[in-house]
């Protein structure tokens, strides 16, 4: 099939690729001329795993595009949406700016018949704002969320865990699901859950899905500050309630908190969105959940500053992470280089180190200093402060090695991922997070 993408970021350039990958003549439209030029070439602008080799393969097969033009639109029979919603500058809402006039510059080249596909993430009731408009070019709008997970998202687009379609109760909408199945053929041909929905519970199943995960890794945060007045450890207590199936272990995982693009400010906007809506109560946890998980952040500094006697003024912190998570260069709302920045601007001679994510990290905060060699950075340090758990940290950096290095013997394990017991069997302070 003949597909546009609009908008080239973390999804929509994922998308493009995945779909060229699986079969698809498909075209990429950005308004940044710099991606469409690296993307062009076959280079993904940003570190996700997989994408360079997919973005190559579809480059060279001449099934994949890029251009900065969105008349190259026309001509497919289904256009996806992916650009971002950041939140607003003032306010906790979505900034629907990029939505908006992604479907303005596009509906000119939407043919009679063909299927505008949003897959951007949005505020509940967006979809329904935004059909009459693809209507009256006699085509029809489908709401089809995306769950991927940076660093996982070329398998996560291609194999996804479930698929949904939201679609008007008309012949248009079935005809526009079946479309969008056959888009996602190999997914869908392997049994892979494909739910049709109306428009508002295609757009709140995402969000929803992130309310939830943020809810998750918060609440395990809020065990973690009650461990942490008991002298109780938050990772066995995680193990322990993490075998009842009920719960599960995944997204329990106590330490700085979460960050991205995403779940932060997912959960803002729905609760703003909710707020509009008048039911402002029925997701005000949410509320918690983010000052839980900012807390985290203070809870980290907080115990930099008494490890280090009382004070970081002058002392040389290695940061071992900037990235919001692993396998990710992305530093949007990442709590790991929030916690570097005000080590910073308490007085340490912060250096922070990250196998990915240094260009943005730079870009962000230029005043600290960083360092690309994990042991460089380190060298000389009072002490460690493991904030993104990357394998070159917490599996790869022994205490041993460590000890060879640094000038000080203190080690702050935001992620809670080193072995306690050996880091002090090694000589060294171990400090986690709602650990003893
Ligand atoms: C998230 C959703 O998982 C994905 O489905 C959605 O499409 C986009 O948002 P992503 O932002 O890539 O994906 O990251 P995710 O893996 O969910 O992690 C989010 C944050 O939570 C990271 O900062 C991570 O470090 C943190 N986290 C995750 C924890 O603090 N503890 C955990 O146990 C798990």
């Amino acid at each position: 099939m003949r597909l546009s993408v609009i908008g080239c970021g973390y999804l929509g350039a994922v998308h493009a690729a995945a779909m060229a990958s699986i079969g698809h003549e498909v075209v990429g439209i950005d308004l940044d001329p710099r991606k469409i030029d690296a993307l062009s070439r076959g280079e993904a602008p940003f570190f996700e795993p997989g994408l360079p080799e997919i973005l190559t393969e579809g480059v060279e097969s001449g099934r994949l595009s890029f251009t900065t033009d969105i008349a190259a639109a026309e001509g497919a029979a289904v256009h996806f949406v992916g650009v971002g919603t950041p939140q607003q500058q003032d306010g906790h809402a979505a900034d629907m700016s990029h939505v908006n006039a992604a479907f303005e510059s596009l509906l000119p080249h939407v043919r009679p018949g063909d299927i505008v596909a949003g897959k951007s993430t949005v505020p509940v009731g967006t979809a329904a704002v935004l059909a009459p408009l693809v209507e009256a070019v006699g085509a029809t709008l489908a709401w089809n969320p995306e769950f991927l997970r940076e660093g996982w998202a070329v398998q996560d687009t291609i194999d996804p865990d479930r698929l949904v379609a939201g679609v008007p109760a008309t012949a248009d909408g079935e005809r526009a699901a079946a479309v969008l199945r056959e888009v996602y053929h190999p997914a869908v041909a392997k049994g892979t859950p494909f739910m049709i929905t109306d428009y508002a519970t295609a757009e709140l199943v995402k969000v929803a899905a992130n309310a939830f995960l943020a809810t998750k890794i918060s609440f395990i945060n809020a065990m973690a500050e009650i461990a942490e007045v008991t002298g109780a450890d938050v990772t066995q207590l995680a193990d322990a309630i993490g075998h009842d199936v009920r719960i599960g272990r995944r997204f329990l995982g106590a330490g700085i908190g979460f960050g991205g693009g995403c779940l932060p400010k997912d959960i803002r906007a729905f609760a703003a969105r909710a707020e509009e809506l008048g039911r402002g109560e029925s997701v005000n946890f949410l509320r918690e959940v983010d000052a839980i998980n900012l807390r985290r952040r203070d809870r980290a500094v907080q115990l930099v500053i008494d490890a280090l006697g009382g004070r970081v003024f002058g002392k040389k912190v290695a940061v071992l992470g900037a990235a919001f998570k692993p396998f990710s260069d992305d530093v949007r709302d990442s709590p790991a280089l929030d916690v570097a920045v005000r080590l910073n601007g308490l007085g340490a001679n912060v250096v922070v180190t990250d196998p990915q994510a240094i260009d943005n990290a730079r870009r962000l905060h230029p005043q600290l200093t960083y360092e690309p060699s994990r042991d460089e950075s380190i060298r000389d340090a009072d002490a460690v402060v493991m904030v993104t758990e990357w394998d070159e940290y917490r599996r790869d950096l022994t205490p041993e090695h460590a000890s060879s290095l640094t000038a000080g013997r203190v080690v702050v394990d935001g992620r809670n991922g080193f072995d306690a017991a050996a880091w002090r069997a090694a000589g060294w302070s171990y400090f986690g997070m709602g650990r003893p």
